[in-house]
Parts: structure tokens; C-alpha cells; sequence
């Protein structure tokens, strides 16, 4: 089961494992939570995942909009399909709703990246975590604190596995095709001559102050070093309605562009003096990659990026990102080492304890 962004690179490594797995029979299913070319096509043709089996189109709304439609919808195909099991992966609304269905059916779920916590209920992402760990038989945990968070919240060990992360089986398979990419030139940007920026978390996009606060951290970045801002759908809806498009464009030294694919955006990473952001996913590529990564958030549910990889928590607050970023730009920069089991076979071990299970 897949539904967002975040979500394809995670399942495509296990969905190929599981085709060519002579004991299991995957159902490829798409909620639909995002539809466009940009944040949902190019990804299958990026990691060579086939088009879904069953495709929800349930796309957006609010919060209990959506979640509420991916049950509707997922229910009908979980009854007529009768799976053995649900596998879902990471965050977001479609994983919740997913597992709900699921549960209620007396159908195991499996919840890949399961135990992250950033102990922050403001973040609908934690919301849709805790509950889905609560309902999943099968926990299959990217680091130790998963762990620890998870026993903590009653969670018998039996259930817990550490198999590692499948997001970066997904990047360590595609990073040498990445580099075919011309996207550096198709952008006007030279190797190590920018920094990176993604923003979408909706304490940080969905307030106008907050985001006027960040931009004038930007505004001093790109004095020093140029600034690409591919913009995610909700945060560009939210320039334009607080009026804030005309003072990104006034910034010589921003790129602006349209979100970018996962081969582009590899490189684009891979390639970067660093990169500014407030996703996930990210914290984590960047740690594996070896690219200072200022985190634009006050909390973090991935404390490993932190304590071993190349991760720095700097808040929302400008003064402390100008201060972050000129520290790297003038060559202070954090360095890191990969995290245990982050070595490109986590979907390996967890196709194999289903098919051990099941
Ligand atoms: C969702 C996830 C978040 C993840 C992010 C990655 C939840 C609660 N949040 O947030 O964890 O990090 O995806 O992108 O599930 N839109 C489009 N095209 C699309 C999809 C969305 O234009 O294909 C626009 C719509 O205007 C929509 C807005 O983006 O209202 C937000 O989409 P939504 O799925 O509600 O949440 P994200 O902010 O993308």
C-alpha cells in the first residue's frame, strides 16, 4: 500500500523483493493521496516500479477528508482481495488508514520505518505513527530508538525487528544512475556551488510568519551561496496566499522550480554543499550520502541522523540558520558515518521474515 511521495521509494525495493519471491503474491496498491505527474508518476518510472495493480484516486482534502476517503475505498478492496497481509510504509495519512482497515479485518499489518517518534502531536505525522504501531503486528524498525520508543509504549519485542531502512536500499541501487543525470545543467548550478532547500511541514509552511521568518534566513544565504528551492504543491499554495512570491522572487540568487524526480533530486542532493530542509526522508539520504543537512525543525522522530550521521537540528528561527549555514559554507562542516544495517538489503530481511511468517 502506497499513497504519497515519501512512500515510493520506500515500498518499490520491497515490492520488487516480493515479486520475485516464489512464496508471495504482492498487490500493488495506490491510494492516490498524490496524484500529479511531479509528485507521484515520475517516481514509478524512476525506480522501475510497475504501474499499481489498483489505483484509489482518492487525492486531497482535509485531514479527516482524506484519511476517511482511503478507508472507504480500501475496505472494498481488502474484502473482495482477502490479503494475508497489508504492508504499509512510513507516515502518512494513506498508512493510517490503511492499517485501521486492516486491523478491523483481522488482517495482520506490517508497518515498515515503524517506532520513529518526535514526541511533537502537533505533527500529523506523529499522530498517524503512534497509532499505526499500535495496530501492527509486524514492526520493522530503520534504528535502535524505534526500539526503545516502542517498548516503552507496551509493544511486545516479539513484534519489534530491526531490518534497517529501505529508503536507502532504494538510494544505494539508484545512486550510479542518478549521476546520468543532467539536471545540474538543466538548472544552471554547479557541483557544490548550492544549497539544496526543501520546506512543506505545515508548521513551518502554513503560517505566514513562519514562513517570512525562514525566508529571511534565505534571503542572507544567498548572499553566500546559491540557493535551489524545487517547491512542494502546499508550500507554493501558501506563497501565493500570504502574498510571499514576489519576495522569493526578488532573491537573485534562488532557483525556484517545479518539485523535482527522484533520479534528479538524488544528484541534486548528492551534489550539493548542503542541503536545507524540514523533510524526513531527507535527514536520512543526506546522513548516507555524506551532505551536511540543516533541518529546519525544532525535533527530530530520526535522532540517528543526528548522533552519527551529518544532521543538525537548527529550528525555524533565521538567526540560527544564517549562523548554520555560513559555519558549513566557510568549511565547518559536520561529518558523519552510516548508521547499522543502512546497507541497501532491509527489504531483503523484511521479505524474508514475511515469508517466514506468513
Ligand atoms: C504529505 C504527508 C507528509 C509527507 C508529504 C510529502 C500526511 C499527513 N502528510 O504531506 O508526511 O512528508 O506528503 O510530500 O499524509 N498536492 C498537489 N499534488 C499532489 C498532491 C498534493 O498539488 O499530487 C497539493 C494539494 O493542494 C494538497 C497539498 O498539496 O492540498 C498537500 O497534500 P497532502 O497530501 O494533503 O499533504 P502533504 O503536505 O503533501
Amino acid at each position: 500500500m502506497i499513497g504519497a511521495r515519501p512512500n515510493f521509494m520506500k515500498m518499490a525495493p520491497i515490492h520488487t523483493r516480493m515479486l520475485n519471491s516464489a512464496a508471495l503474491q504482492p498487490i500493488l496498491l495506490h491510494t492516490g493521496q498524490h496524484y500529479d505527474n511531479i509528485m507521484s508518476k515520475v517516481f514509478f518510472e524512476d525506480l522501475q516500479m510497475p504501474e499499481p495493480d489498483i489505483y484509489l484516486g482518492v487525492g486531497s482534502g482535509s485531514h479527516a477528508q482524506q484519511t476517511a476517503q482511503v478507508m472507504t475505498k480500501v475496505e472494498v478492496i481488502m474484502l473482495e482481495e482477502k490479503p494475508d497481509l497489508v504492508v504499509v510504509v512510513g507516515d502518512v495519512n494513506s498508512t493510517l488508514a490503511a492499517a485501521v482497515v486492516a486491523a478491523k479485518l483481522w488482517i495482520p499489518v506490517a508497518h515498515v520505518e515503524a517506532g520513529l517518534r518526535s514526541f511533537d502531536r502537533e505533527m500529523p505525522e506523529e499522530i498517524n505513527r503512534i497509532l499505526t504501531d499500535t495496530l501492527a503486528e509486524f514492526l520493522f524498525i530503520t534504528e535502535k530508538s524505534g526500539e526503545q520508543n516502542l517498548l516503552k509504549e507496551g509493544i511486545s519485542p516479539e513484534r519489534i525487528f530491526m531490518v534497517g531502512n529501505v529508503m536507502i536500499d532504494s538510494l544505494l541501487g539508484h545512486r550510479k544512475k542518478a549521476q546520468d543525470s543532467d539536471i545540474l545543467s538543466r538548472l544552471n548550478v554547479d557541483e557544490k556551488h548550492y544549497a539544496l532547500v526543501t520546506l512543506h511541514r505545515p508548521s513551518n509552511v502554513d503560517t505566514p510568519e513562519s514562513l517570512s521568518d525562514i525566508f529571511r534566513a534565505f534571503e542572507a544565504i544567498q548572499g553566500k551561496m546559491k540557493l535551489l528551492f524545487p517547491i512542494h504543491p502546499r508550500t507554493r499554495k501558501m506563497l501565493d496566499a500570504f502574498g510571499l512570491r514576489s519576495r522569493i522572487e526578488r532573491m537573485k540568487n534562488l532557483v525556484l522550480c517545479d518539485p523535482i524526480g527522484y533520479l534528479d533530486f538524488l544528484k541534486l542532493m548528492d551534489h550539493s554543499a548542503f542541503v536545507l530542509t524540514d523533510s524526513g526522508g531527507i535527514q536520512e539520504e543526506s546522513t548516507v550520502l555524506g551532505i551536511p543537512c540543516l533541518t529546519l525543525r525544532n525535533n527530530t522522530e530520526r535522532p540517528i541522523t543526528i548522533e552519527q550521521g551529518t544532521n543538525i537540528l537548527v529550528g525555524t528561527n533565521s538567526k540560527r540558520i544564517i549562523e548554520e549555514s555560513f559555519k558549513i559554507i566557510d568549511g565547518k562542516c559536520k561529518t558523519g558515518s552510516i548508521p547499522p544495517l543502512w546497507d541497501g538489503k532491509a527489504s531483503e530481511r523484511i521479505v524474508n521474515i514475511i515469508s517466514d511468517k506468513l
